[in-house]
């Protein structure tokens, strides 16, 4: 029997280790079948692979947003994924406050930019808003208001696929005035979404920012519950305001329009809603069928012996 139990031990080693990693995604996402492959600092440096880290705005002659803010490849591989559901990466910027544009609407053409991934200047992704407390039309609010917004890419071309996914965050003025950028724009909307994204009681000052400075927390949306780790880095992204767009209005003498730190993202998975189905017995998330099964071949063989 005691041998028996062990042989049955041994096959299920390898369920085992799974659920030591509770995290690990159910099934291969489509980042990981096409071959991610994640630098140490989380992502590729467009700057260095003939990209950059300005988008281009249309109809400004070639003028753009700074990148400054990535959501690193090391994340859990589930928030690489650019859904809204199992607890994607639209289901984690709802947990942040940010949701899909107005009733699907998208105002204005789409930014381009090149992440040095090999897909060369290319439309953003999405772009998500500021939703006021409300994930469904909370976003209408921010058209007409204004607010934090931001527009995103995923650097996953065959030249550098990290499956980052860099963002161009700035917090804009009401649609009467143009949907230009308030004052600190660019460095405000980064920090705000930062403060958001790791629940910080008080405002981050922008000022004191340095290279390494580290924030951390948790937020929660869908019966997903996020930890996000920032740190932001300088020497990424220039704190130069050539080519800025709104580079006149959205700084000074004083106030740099880009600071130049790029704050980094690594966004893990701390819990997930429990599968229940009516009149069965719950099995925690971590215990996979597989250890299921074993386990009650375990029961089978002990009973029988
Ligand atoms: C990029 O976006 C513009 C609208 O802003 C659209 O006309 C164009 O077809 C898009 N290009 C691709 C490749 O989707
Ligand atoms: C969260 O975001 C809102 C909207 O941008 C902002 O008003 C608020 O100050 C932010 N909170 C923190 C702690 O940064
Ligand atoms: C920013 O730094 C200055 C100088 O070190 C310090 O006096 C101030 O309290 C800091 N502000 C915040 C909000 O941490
Ligand atoms: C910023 O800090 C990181 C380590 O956190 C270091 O690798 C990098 O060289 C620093 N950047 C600059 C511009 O000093
Ligand atoms: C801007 O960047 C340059 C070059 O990296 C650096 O020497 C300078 O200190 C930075 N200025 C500010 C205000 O951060
Ligand atoms: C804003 O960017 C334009 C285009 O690169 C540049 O000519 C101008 O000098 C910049 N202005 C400021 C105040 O930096």
């Amino acid at each position: 029997m005691a041998t028996m139990s062990l042989f049955l031990m041994l096959l299920c080693a390898p369920a085992l280790s799974f659920a030591r990693y509770p995290n690990a995604p159910r099934s291969p996402s489509p980042l990981w079948r096409r071959g991610r492959n994640v630098p140490p600092m989380g992502f590729y440096n467009p700057t260095e692979l003939g990209g950059s880290m300005l988008t281009i705005a249309p109809n400004t002659n070639g003028l753009g947003e700074p990148l400054n803010v990535i959501v690193s490849g090391h994340s859990d591989a589930t928030v690489l994924v650019d859904s809204e559901d199992n607890g994607g990466l639209r289901n984690y910027f709802l947990s942040v406050g940010f949701g899909a544009e107005c009733l699907g609407q998208h105002a204005g053409d789409a930014q381009t930019a090149n992440l040095g991934d090999g897909k060369g200047q290319v439309n953003e992704t999405s772009e998500l808003r500021w939703d006021y407390g409300d994930p469904s039309l909370g976003t209408c609010t921010e058209t007409i208001k204004g607010g934090n917004h931001f527009r995103y890419w995923v650097q996953d071309g065959s030249k550098a696929n990290s499956g980052a996914i860099f963002m161009a965050t700035s917090y804009e003025l009401p649609i009467q005035m143009g949907h230009d950028i308030i004052f600190d724009g660019y460095n405000l909307g980064r920090d705000w979404l930062v403060g958001n994204a790791t629940a910080q009681q008080s405002l981050i000052p922008t000022g004191n920012i340095t290279n390494g400075t580290t924030y951390s927390g948790q937020t929660s949306f869908g019966g997903y519950t996020y930890k996000t780790d920032v740190i932001y880095l300088s020497g990424i992204l220039s704190n130069s305001s050539q080519g800025v767009n709104h580079n006149v209005t959205v700084g000074n003498a004083n106030t740099l329009p880009v600071d130049g730190y790029v704050a980094v993202m690594t966004i893990s998975i701390v819990s997930e809603p429990q599968r229940t189905t009516s009149g069965a017995l719950s099995i925690p998330p971590s215990v996979s069928w597989s250890m299921l099964a074993a386990l009650l071949a375990m029961l089978a063989v002990s009973l029988s012996a």
